[in-house]
């Protein structure tokens, strides 16, 4: 979704603005543009489509100043435009970017039309600009605290950068809602949406509260609190290494991330798992307390981090006996629920900030929960410092919208969630042992997933032309298929459903025919042999069958049946080792189909709106 960049420097800026803006591009947007201020004022570009095609306007036009902001706009309020596309202006050469959504745009609007505003766009961010420009008429010139006035009387989601040419030496930046990170450079300093913007220039960072404002000149970073009070915030120093975000030897960032899972699960593993004991830690310093008062979970996620929620439900289910619901957030967030007593609220996100999954943690007031975790990948994120517990997975960054790497990894922490909870409840020393030996194995194992890249390149061929396609699984199995599933509509476009297997003659069963490829996943657990009828009942149909299937499982080829044997996989960690085929089979239907595979039409990194 939008993505904001925003520099003050005493070399000109626009290189580390498009730059920034291309680093975010993986989010999704619809057009970008940038404003800079230099000695002849505000220089303005925007365009419709790609940051190259703003990069080259702003080659051709010659733009360049010394403080400036810019932005890739992802269509809420008015059609994906150049005249929509931010920057907005108000009066002579005041600028502003927005992320999120102003939701009394619209009586804003109506009251700055009144007062002689005229609008050239159908944002809702345009009414900021005005409102900010009124305000500054009123608050006698000062550019920070007209923003501090302004915000005040706006209502949604916002985080938002601002320049105005009458005072070309600061840059100001506000966020509520919506993130917003600090740069800090030599003599130069930034802000961005996402600190990934900022690596090629700074790993220094400073992550803004909520209602935080932030004025930047080249030599000072100056924070506010939301009553406009002057705070110290915490300097972060990014430790990955900022290639991490860029494509190497892989075509794209999805397969990239793909073939990267043996290093993330290490990462998430490392130091880890060397004892029962040192379980518990890697949730943080209160999870020993928190943790001993747990009678239930409650999870909240969505997307593919929803599908890592419900494969934790079977385990901790399975394995700890603890009873554990798991909800879509945007489902989650407005339904009346009832909290058992005792019950742990457990957020999973890649990003941290998808907007509806942060809005539910935020509504957890019940004095029945004990404690509220986060299961995420980026540290300093909303997430991570609006929760008591955190468990960060380490994944690295995660550029591909269809999430790969973050799935399994998030898989990794709940397991050791699962164990740390379980030996509160009776699960035996010996069998945590046991679990977290394979866990150890599990690089090796998705090493060997990965091995089955040319094979599955070749089954892939056998799906391009089709339009439907169902996924089949069992038991813990089936999130797996949901996850395969929700891969392949995501990047190849090709409508897929998955199933619990059981459930076949239910409904699905009626869809099946030689058109409708049906995938399913079968390692060798206990479910194997109820698995195989129900794919019985798909031939007899005339379906022709994708089988991963455990090398031990005794399916072979045959006609219309066709079996990828995967290596024996302990049962407690099937699910991750199974994932992995069935990210492959989408990543290359959807390379064959030539689809946008990084940035599939329509969807967003980060949904960091509701
Ligand atoms: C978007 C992304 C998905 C992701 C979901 C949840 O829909 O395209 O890949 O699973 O958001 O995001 P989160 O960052 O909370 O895991």
């Amino acid at each position: 979704m939008c993505g904001i960049v925003g520099a003050i420097a005493h070399r000109n800026v626009t290189n580390i603005l498009i730059t920034g803006l291309k680093r975010l591009e993986y989010r999704g947007y619809d057009s970008a543009g940038v404003a800079v201020i230099n000695g002849e004022g505000l220089q303005r570009v925007r365009r419709q489509g790609k940051v190259a095609a703003l990069e080259e306007a702003v080659h051709e036009q010659n733009t360049a100043g010394f403080l400036g902001i810019a932005h890739t706009r992802w269509a809420t309020h008015g059609r994906p435009s150049e005249e929509n596309a931010h920057p907005h202006l108000s009066g002579d050469g005041l600028a502003v970017v927005h992320n999120g959504i102003i939701e009394n745009f619209q009586e804003l609007k109506d009251e700055l039309e009144q007062d002689g505003y005229h609008f050239q766009s159908q944002t809702d961010t345009e009414v900021v600009a005005h409102l900010l420009h009124r305000t500054l008429g009123e608050s006698g010139g000062d550019l920070r605290r007209a923003l501090q006035k302004a915000v005040k009387q706006l209502h949604g989601a916002y985080a938002l950068g601002v320049v105005d040419q009458r005072e070309p030496d600061r840059l100001v930046a506000v966020r509520s809602g919506s993130p917003l990170v600090v740069g800090l450079g030599i003599d130069e300093n930034y802000v961005a949406s996402d600190q990934l913007a900022l690596l090629p220039v700074t790993n220094r960072f400073i992550f803004l509260d909520e209602g935080d404002l932030v004025e930047l000149t080249t030599d000072q970073v100056r924070v506010f609190d939301r009553h406009g009070e002057p705070v110290e915030r915490a300097v972060h120093e990014f430790d990955g290494a900022h290639e991490d975000v860029e494509k190497g030897e892989y075509r794209h960032f999805m397969q990239k991330e793909i073939f990267e899972q043996p290093a993330a699960i290490q990462r998430t593993l490392q130091d880890r798992i060397d004892s029962p004991d040192a379980v518990s830690a890697a949730f943080g310093e209160a999870a020993r307390t928190i943790f001993d008062r747990v009678r239930s979970v409650q999870i909240v996620a969505c997307g593919t981090s929803y599908h890592a929620g419900m494969v934790a439900r079977y385990w901790l289910e399975a394995l700890a006996g603890i009873p554990c619901q798991v909800e879509v957030a945007s489902e989650f967030r407005y339904r009346q629920h009832v909290v058992p007593e005792g019950t742990l609220f457990v957020t999973i996100s890649q990003s941290g900030e998808t907007a509806d999954t942060l809005a539910a943690l935020r509504d957890t007031g019940s004095d029945n929960y004990v404690g509220r975790l986060a299961i995420c990948n980026v540290d300093g994120s909303s997430l991570v410092r609006e929760s008591e517990l955190t468990f960060l997975t380490k994944a690295g960054p995660e550029i591909g919208v269809a999430s790969t790497k973050a799935f399994t990894t998030q898989l990794a922490g709940l397991m050791m969630l699962v164990l740390a909870l379980g030996r509160r409840h009776g699960l035996s020393d010996e069998r945590i042992e046991q679990i977290l030996s394979e866990l150890r194995q599990l690089p090796n194992l998705l090493e060997q997933a990965t091995a089955l890249d040319k094979p599955i390149e070749a089954l892939s061929r056998a799906f391009v032309e089709k339009h439907h396609t169902l996924f089949l699984g069992r038991g813990v199995q089936f999130p797996v298929a949901m996850e395969g599933a929700l891969k392949l509509k995501e990047i190849s476009y090709i409508h897929a459903e998955a199933y619990p297997a059981g459930e076949l003659k239910h409904g699905p069963l009626a869809l099946v025919d030689k058109e409708m490829p049906v995938v399913a996943v079968a390692p060798n657990d206990e479910l194997l042999e109820k698995l195989k009828s129900n794919l019985q009942e798909v031939r007899a149909r005339g379906g022709e069958l994708y089988l991963f299937a455990d090398k031990n499982a005794r399916v072979a080829d045959g006609e219309g049946i066709h079996v990828l044997h995967l290596p024996a996989v302990p049962e407690s960690i099937a699910p991750i080792v199974y994932t992995v085929p069935l990210q492959l089979l989408s990543y290359h239907v959807a390379v064959l189909r030539g689809t946008d595979v990084d940035q599939p039409r329509n969807l967003a990194k980060s949904v960091t709106v509701e």
